[in-house]
C-alpha cells in the first residue's frame, strides 16, 4: 500500500451519474480532482464505472494510482435496493462488510482504499461496533488508510463510537444544511479530536445561503460565483466539500479556488455566520 496521501481539500462525488460515471470521473480527474468519493451501493453509485475511469487515467494519462485518494463506503442492507444488494444478505453482518469491501476492490480495480466510510450508523451502537471491528481489520491488513462514518448526526453517538474503537474515525461525512444547524456542535467536537468534516448537499441543501446578500457582496467583490464563495470559505475553514458537478466549467471554476490566497477573517466569518458559525 502506498503511503497515506494528504487529505484532499475537495472530493469529487460520483452519485447519480449512472452511465455517465466513467466519462465524468475521468474528466474530473483530468481537470485536477484527486479525491474521489463513491460507494458499494448500486442504487445510487456506479462503482464499476468509477473503477473504469481510474483504470483509464492511470493507464493512459500518466496519473499514478498512488496520487488518487479513493474513498468508498459500506452500505448496510437498510440503504440498499433489495433487488441489487452487492453482497449476500443472509450472511453475517461481518461477512457482509467483508464481501462489500472485496466487491469495491474489484469494482475499483485497486489493491487498497484510501478511505472506507460506513455509509450510515447501524440501527444500534452494538451493530455499528460490529461493523467497525471489521473495518479496523482492513486497516490492520494494510488495505485501508482511513476510516470514516457518514450520516451521523448525533454527537453523543459519535463520541461513544470514538471512545470504544481503536482505529478512530478520520472523517465524518454529513449533509450540510440548516435542519441540523450545519452540524455546528459535531464540527466543533470533530476539530478537537482531529476528525475532518466532509460536507455533502453543500450547494443543493443551501439555496437561501447561496442567495444571501452577504454572499452576493463577496462574490461581486471577488469577481466569482456564489458557489465559489461557499466552497472557498468552507475549504479555508478546513471542511472537505463533496462536489458532484457534471459541468466542466464548474469543475474548472471550483478547482481554481484551491490556488487562491487565503481570504480575510471578515469574509470568512461573514459567510460562516450564515451556516451555523465556525
Ligand atoms: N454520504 C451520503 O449519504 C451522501 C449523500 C449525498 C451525496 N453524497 C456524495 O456527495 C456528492 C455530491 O452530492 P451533493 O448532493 O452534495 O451535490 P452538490 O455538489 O451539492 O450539488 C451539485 C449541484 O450543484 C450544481 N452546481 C451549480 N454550480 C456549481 C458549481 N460551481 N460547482 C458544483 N456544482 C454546481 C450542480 O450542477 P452542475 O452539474 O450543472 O454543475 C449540481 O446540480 C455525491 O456525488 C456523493 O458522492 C453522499
Amino acid at each position: 500500500m502506498a503511503n497515506p496521501l494528504p487529505i484532499p481539500r475537495f472530493l469529487y462525488g460520483t452519485a447519480w451519474k449512472k452511465d455517465e460515471t466513467h466519462s465524468l470521473v475521468k474528466t474530473a480527474i483530468l481537470q485536477g480532482f484527486r479525491g474521489i468519493d463513491t460507494a458499494c451501493q448500486p442504487k445510487h453509485y456506479n462503482e464499476p464505472q468509477v473503477g473504469n475511469a481510474i483504470a483509464e487515467v492511470t493507464q493512459n494519462h500518466n496519473i499514478p494510482r498512488s496520487e488518487l485518494f479513493i474513498q468508498t463506503k459500506f452500505t448496510s442492507l437498510d440503504g440498499q435496493d433489495p433487488l441489487r444488494i452487492p453482497y449476500d444478505k443472509h450472511a453475517t453482518l461481518e461477512e457482509q462488510v467483508t464481501q462489500s469491501f472485496n466487491v469495491s476492490l474489484k469494482n475499483l480495480k485497486v489493491s487498497y482504499i484510501d478511505s472506507l466510510v460506513l455509509h450510515s450508523p447501524m440501527r444500534t451502537l452494538e451493530d455499528t461496533l460490529r461493523v467497525w471491528r471489521v473495518l479496523e481489520g482492513f486497516k490492520q491488513q494494510n488495505k485501508v488508510h482511513y476510516l470514516g462514518i457518514s450520516n451521523a448526526y448525533n454527537l453523543r453517538f459519535l463520541q461513544q463510537l470514538y471512545q470504544q474503537v481503536s482505529v478512530k474515525p478520520s472523517f465524518i461525512q454529513n449533509r450540510f444544511y440548516r435542519e441540523t444547524g450545519w452540524d455546528r456542535d459535531i464540527r466543533s467536537w470533530a476539530k478537537e479530536v482531529n476528525i475532518k468534516y466532509q460536507s455533502f448537499w453543500t450547494l443543493t441543501g443551501n439555496p437561501n445561503v447561496l442567495a444571501s446578500p452577504v454572499i452576493a457582496r463577496i462574490a461581486k467583490a471577488r469577481e466569482c460565483s456564489p458557489e465559489q464563495v461557499m466552497y472557498k470559505v468552507l475549504i479555508q475553514t478546513g471542511i472537505v466539500p463533496l462536489n458532484g458537478t457534471k459541468n466542466v466549467t464548474h469543475m474548472k471554476e471550483d478547482l481554481a479556488i484551491l490556488q487562491w490566497e487565503n481570504w480575510s477573517d471578515e469574509e470568512i466569518d461573514a459567510v460562516l455566520a450564515l451556516v451555523g458559525g465556525k
